[in-house]
């Protein structure tokens, strides 16, 4: 199963796919977390993303189009895998469509379905202003919604929890500003496939959950 996962800044698409990867038994790829690593250790390709990613910007395509092409290469994405914030653009989805039609449809791999988290952009301000991240593992966290057990520290290696830099107020609206331009359209081009699910943010990360299991029909 490939699924992909749209949705604002802060919608929950990483809290999400962490949950969903464990119910589907497939591995989680988010280009997020993959740059962050990179940032953090000084590879080429995240000295390229420090300043965009800073400033709430894209990264720009052909370094993310890279990235994704040699990870979905790797053993562990054989049985699929769920997309967390890739595609971001219409020439990454276009690009990506391209990569399957290469090699992975041959390997019998379905396309099955995108869904996109929906959540009003007040909510979004609101809830990063609570977003804990660990700078160890990458754990994400929420001060009143999932908090850890113990405050400050990661429930999963004991790492410090920290705010992100572009969790700032106006980071987040710019942010949200690229989303609605850049990525909101990625909503009717796959719609036009037949292959979008939208799912309203629940009060809960669980009964987010149970809502995409529902309209994944599992
Ligand atoms: P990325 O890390 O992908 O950021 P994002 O899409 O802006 O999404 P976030 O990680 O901020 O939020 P999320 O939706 O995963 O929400 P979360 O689960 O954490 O990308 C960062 C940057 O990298 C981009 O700005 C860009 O520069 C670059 N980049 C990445 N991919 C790119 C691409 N393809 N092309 C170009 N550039 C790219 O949840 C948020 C908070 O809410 C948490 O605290 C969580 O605990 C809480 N929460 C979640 N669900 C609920 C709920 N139902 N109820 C209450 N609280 C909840």
């Amino acid at each position: 199963m490939k699924m992909i996962l749209l949705g604002a800044p802060g919608a929950g698409k990483g809290t999400q796919a962490e949950r969903l990867c464990k119910v589907l038994n497939i591995p989680t790829i988010s280009t997020g977390n993959i740059l962050r690593a990179a940032v953090k250790n000084g590879t080429p390709t995240g000295k390229q993303a420090e300043a965009y990613m800073k400033a709430g910007k894209l990264v720009p395509d052909e370094v993310i189009i890279g990235i994704i092409h040699d990870r979905l290469d790797e053993d562990d994405c054989k049985n699929g895998y769920i997309l967390d914030g890739f595609p971001r653009t219409i020439p990454q989805a276009e690009a990506l469509d391209a990569a399957l039609a290469e090699s992975l449809e041959k390997a019998g791999i379905r396309f099955d379905d995108v869904i996109s988290i929906e959540i009003p952009d007040e909510a979004i301000m609101e809830r990063m202003s609570g977003r804990r991240v660990c700078e160890h593992c990458g754990a994400s966290y929420h001060l009143v919604a999932v908090p850890p057990k113990v405050p400050g520290v990661c429930d999963s290696c004991g790492g410090k929890l920290i705010q992100r830099h572009d969790d700032e107020p106006e980071t987040v609206k710019h942010r949200l500003e690229v989303y609605h331009k850049e990525t909101e359209p990625l909503k009717d081009f796959y719609a036009e496939r037949g292959l979008l699910r939208s799912v309203e943010n629940q009060p809960s990360v669980e009964a987010t959950t149970k809502a995409i299991l529902n309209a994944l029909g599992r």
